[in-house]
């Protein structure tokens, strides 16, 4: 089969289209011929093996199943594996198969465990989009109650596209943060205010109520500074030093300050992403697709995300 393989980390120019075996689901495992695969900002890490956690499971080299990127896939069961029980050949399903990767190929092997059946109303274009990014979001979203004022730093990509619109579904006054090309996007999907982070300092606005940073780079004092007494803030991805500091310092610093500051632990799975997927499919949320490639254009792709180009989720078709 066709697969985007790597060997070192870097740019998207170390992607190459090769030629690799077709992987043998294990058991409890399918097979999933990939009919599209989404980009995360978690592949433009991977590749460039930065953030320094990017590099779990190979410190020098992308580890054996890291080689070939993307972990959002949607496709047909080709095989099934020994155990596995709850698809047939042919089903169309999706999911995100992170911590594995490798659904920049044609075929791909997953736990059955984490796809579910693809809903008739979704594309496979438009479910590849959406596990990883829907399950962020849903989290994301649920820290916060109607009314409540909420920040989100980073709205304008793939989960923060899809929080925007949970947000306005569910009464939350939402603050969005992103670069300037962004605004009248989050704004059109339901932002009630935005925010340029090249010009302004969001930990400067609020209070809020609940801060959520997809790309954490602050120092703990800044969250708490645009926290409302009782507020939460949570960061989801960013620098390792961001992370770390908000692992270790954050909780003490709330418990001292009256405050809640953490890291939030997204636990993929059908049950996370299933039901903003039966939104979309139901035409309550838009999941918006920047742009489609084709397996030998992941570079161009990937390249794009990373850049910061993409209004929307980019998706690979092989
Ligand atoms: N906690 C968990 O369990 C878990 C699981 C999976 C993934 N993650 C993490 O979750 C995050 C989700 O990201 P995603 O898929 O939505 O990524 P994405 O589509 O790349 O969106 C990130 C957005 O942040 C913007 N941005 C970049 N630098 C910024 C800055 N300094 N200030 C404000 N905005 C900035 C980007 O815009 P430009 O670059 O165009 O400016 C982009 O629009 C990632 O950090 C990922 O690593 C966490």
């Amino acid at each position: 089969m066709r697969a985007v393989v790597y060997e070192r980390y870097g740019t998207p120019g170390e992607l190459e289209l090769r030629d690799v075996p077709v992987p043998v689901p294990g058991p409890g495992e399918v097979l999933v011929e990939v009919v599209a695969a989404s980009v995360n900002l978690s592949d433009w890490e991977g590749l460039r093996g930065d953030p320094a956690y990017a590099r779990m499971g190979g410190l020098f080299r992308p580890g054996r199943g890291r080689r070939i990127l993307g972990t959002d896939v949607a496709g047909r069961v080709a095989a099934v594996g020994p155990g596995a029980t709850r698809f047939a050949v042919g089903d169309a399903v999706f999911g995100d198969i992170m911590p594995r990767y490798g659904a920049f190929a044609e075929f791909v092997a997953a736990p059955e465990a984490v796809l579910a059946p693809k809903p008739a109303g979704l594309s496979f274009a438009e479910a590849s989009a959406l596990p990883q990014a829907a399950a962020i979001a849903s989290y994301a979203v649920g820290l916060a109650e109607p009314g409540e004022r909420m920040l989100l730093n980073g709205a304008g990509g793939g989960s923060g596209s899809l929080a925007i619109q949970l947000a306005a579904a569910k009464g939350v006054h939402l603050t969005a943060v992103d670069n300037a090309d962004k605004l009248d996007f989050m704004r059109e999907l339901g932002a009630d205010e935005v925010i340029d982070y090249r010009r302004d300092d969001f930990t400067r606005h609020g209070p809020f109520d609940v801060v959520v940073d997809m790309v954490a780079r602050r120092s703990i004092f800044a969250y708490r500074r645009a926290l409302a007494r009782g507020g939460r803030c949570v960061v989801v991805g960013g620098t390792t030093r961001a992370v770390l500091r908000m692992l270790t310092v954050g909780p003490l610093l709330g418990a001292v300050s009256g405050a809640r500051l953490g890291v939030l632990i997204v636990h993929q799975g059908p049950a996370a992403f299933l039901p903003v997927a039966e939104q979309v499919a139901r035409g309550e949320v838009t999941v918006v697709v920047d742009s489609t490639y084709p397996l030998d254009a992941v570079p161009e792709a990937i390249a794009r995300h990373g850049e910061g180009r993409a209004l929307g989720k980019i998706v690979i078709v092989p």
